[in-house]
């Protein structure tokens, strides 16, 4: 496996080269950028050998994978749970409020360079037992080796220095939201905190790159650093991670035209050239090696080519462009490709959201075009991190009230207007779902899902407080739902939404994270025509006055009148959003 890994390194090496010189846009010594990448400096195996209902028994193996030894090693970590470490042998258990502090024996204290040490705990608690995520040595994150009881067969320690022990495929954290501080985007807070909204302006939000010049100057409305000034800034703020979302294929939003952009269908050289080429030039710096990179990669793209194709009501004309050309499948994979030969970079593929793909003739076929365009263009799945939810939509995370399995005088809730025969209700059920279909269509068994809970909060006065009664399946449904969308195909500045879970890492099984990735206050498209050099354009499931199309059940748009271009600040629904909250801010 790592012999087959490391050629596949070199090769993805020798791929950015090739690409480099073609651009002619790497300086002397870039070629080497893509391979001066650390590995983790540490992995932390903690297991519970036993478990008892109440307690616990566990059991740490802390490894220093740097090249220098180190003294007085200190393992630290926070409980999820209310787990309470007690005292423990092999070194010395402390635990104050959820965080636990271990510190060295004084007859162990040194950690030689790729030396291991083992210590033991016994522990309490009441509810669930979780893990923890992200583990600290003397400071600085470690990679979690939790699931893997031991090394992965065939590895060879010896082939490749930076190679993660238990996962010779890459030299990659399993999480990499676990225990990381995320950066928070300057811009963003600014405007935030301008507006309203400071109680929230601190919150981690995405950094995206919407257009070729926004990797230098910004991007639309009120950003205006360039990728370098935010990975620059993520340093100063000694972030260990920091998320952006690559968006600008050729043909963008072929089924709607809020956010369709510079690029024609056809320009896809352009697109590697011009777009992700310098992206990685930038990111491939050997001086943001151990910034954690999270690369959202170009939302609704995929989906559409599934949903708004062919013989469907669905379908849009520039879908099928897309879709004959090929274009999204190959700009996909070879940004999955360039931006994954760097071990930080984590790549993360939209997933489009549970009103849009939940139905078996979407879900099945979309795992597999992702794993299509996650094989084209020298990509492989070791590019691939995970999946991307609900970026920038409204679906509820969790609907309290109901679930798929519930039925009402013994017709099944799938049977309801709202859910029209959908197989989930919220995005926490399909993220999850979705996971295991992209792991049997070829993806890595460790990849994880991110869900965008930026703007799915369905707080405020509407919000049921419990489930309707069961008079009929319609009533029981609209009645329990907090999502009150007119319809789940509904996408633009919807009213009545509120902020949602505030970002957090490992959630819940197969969660990597719940995260702010759409800006709250930056609209989703305009209402009427404005001019502009984006390449945007009004559409009509922006207007409130809309009486829909196919592809939202030919509903109300439900969005918020005076909108501006999407990607500008739209005040109105910031208030909105901080109104509707959910949870509520405190
Ligand atoms: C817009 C982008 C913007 C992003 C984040 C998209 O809908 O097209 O220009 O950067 O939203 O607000």
């Amino acid at each position: 496996m790592t012999g087959t890994s490391t050629s596949a390194r070199k090769r993805r090496t020798a791929l950015l080269a090739a690409s480099a010189l073609l651009a002619g846009a790497l300086g002397a010594g870039g070629m080497m950028q893509g391979t001066a990448v650390a590995a983790p400096a540490c992995t932390v195996d903690y297991k519970v050998m036993n478990d008892w209902g109440s307690g616990f028994t566990a059991s740490v193996t802390v490894t220093n994978n740097a090249t220098s030894a180190l003294s007085n090693w200190k393992v630290e970590w926070d409980y999820t749970g209310n787990q309470k470490a007690g005292s423990g042998w092999n070194a010395t258990v402390a635990q104050s409020g959820a965080h636990v502090t271990v510190t060295a024996p004084s007859w162990n204290s040194t950690l030689s360079a790729g030396g291991s040490a083992n210590f033991g705990f016994n522990g309490t608690y009441s509810g669930s037992n979780p893990a923890p995520t992200g583990f600290k040595l003397n400071g600085t994150l470690c990679n979690v080796d939790s699931q893997d009881p031991g090394d992965d067969p065939g590895d060879d320690p010896g082939d490749d220095p930076g190679d993660n022990p238990g996962d010779p495929g890459r030299d990659r954290v399993d999480n990499p939201y676990a225990g990381a501080k995320l950066y928070v985007n300057p811009d963003w807070s600014r405007k935030a905190r301008e507006s309203g909204g400071a109680a929230i302006a601190n919150q981690p939000t995405a950094v995206w790159l919407d257009r070729i010049s926004a990797i230098e100057s910004g991007s639309a409305g009120s950003n205006t650093m360039g990728l370098r000034d935010h990975l620059d800034e993520a340093l100063e703020q000694g972030a260990d991670a920091i998320q952006m979302v690559t968006y600008n294929l050729p043909g963008r939003d072929c089924a709607a035209l809020a956010s369709q952009g510079e690029l024609g269908p056809t320009e896809i050289d352009k697109y590697k050239r011009e777009f992700i080429d310098p992206i990685a030039e930038i990111v491939g710096d050997p001086k943001y090696a151990d910034l954690r990179i999270i690369n959202i990669v170009e939302i609704d793209s995929l989906p559409n080519l599934v949903t708004n194709v062919g013989s469907r009501a669905t379908a849009t004309e520039n879908c099928n462009t897309m879709l004959a050309n090929g274009n999204y499948v190959k700009g996909v994979g070879y940004a999955l490709a360039t931006l994954g030969q760097f071990d930080n970079v984590y790549n993360y593929i939209d997933i489009g959201h549970h009103g849009w793909l939940g139905w078996d003739d979407n879900f099945t076929p979309t795992a597999q075009l992702l794993h299509k365009a996650a094989t084209s263009e020298g990509a492989t799945v070791d590019d691939v991190a995970g999946f991307a939810a609900n970026v920038a939509n409204y679906g509820a995370l969790k609907e309290p009230y109901f679930t798929i399995n519930d039925s009402v005088n013994g017709t099944s809730v799938r049977q309801s207007k709202w859910v029209d025969w959908n197989r989930y209700v919220d995005e926490l059920s399909y993220a999850q779902a979705f996971r295991q279909e992209a792991v049997k269509a070829g993806f890595r068994s460790d990849v994880g899902v991110i869900i965008d809970t930026s703007r799915n909060g369905w707080g405020g006065s509407k919000r049921p407080t419990g489930p309707a009664a069961k008079t009929t399946v319609d009533a029981f449904v609209d009645g329990s739902r907090v999502d009150r969308r007119v319809h789940t195909g509904n996408w633009c500045n919807q009213a009545g939404a509120g902020l949602g879970e505030r970002p957090k890492a490992a959630p819940e099984p197969g969660i990597d994270a719940y995260a702010w990735i759409k800006p709250p206050g930056e609209s989703d498209g305009a209402s009427e025509d404005i001019p502009n050099d984006e390449g945007k354009k009004a559409d009509e499931m922006c207007n409130p006055d809309y009486k829909g199309n196919a592809r939202n059940g030919n509903s109300p748009s439900g969005a918020l009148g005076g909108a501006p271009l999407s990607g500008h600040w739209f005040q109105a629904q910031f208030e909105e959003l901080l109104r509707n909250a959910y949870p509520p801010i405190s």
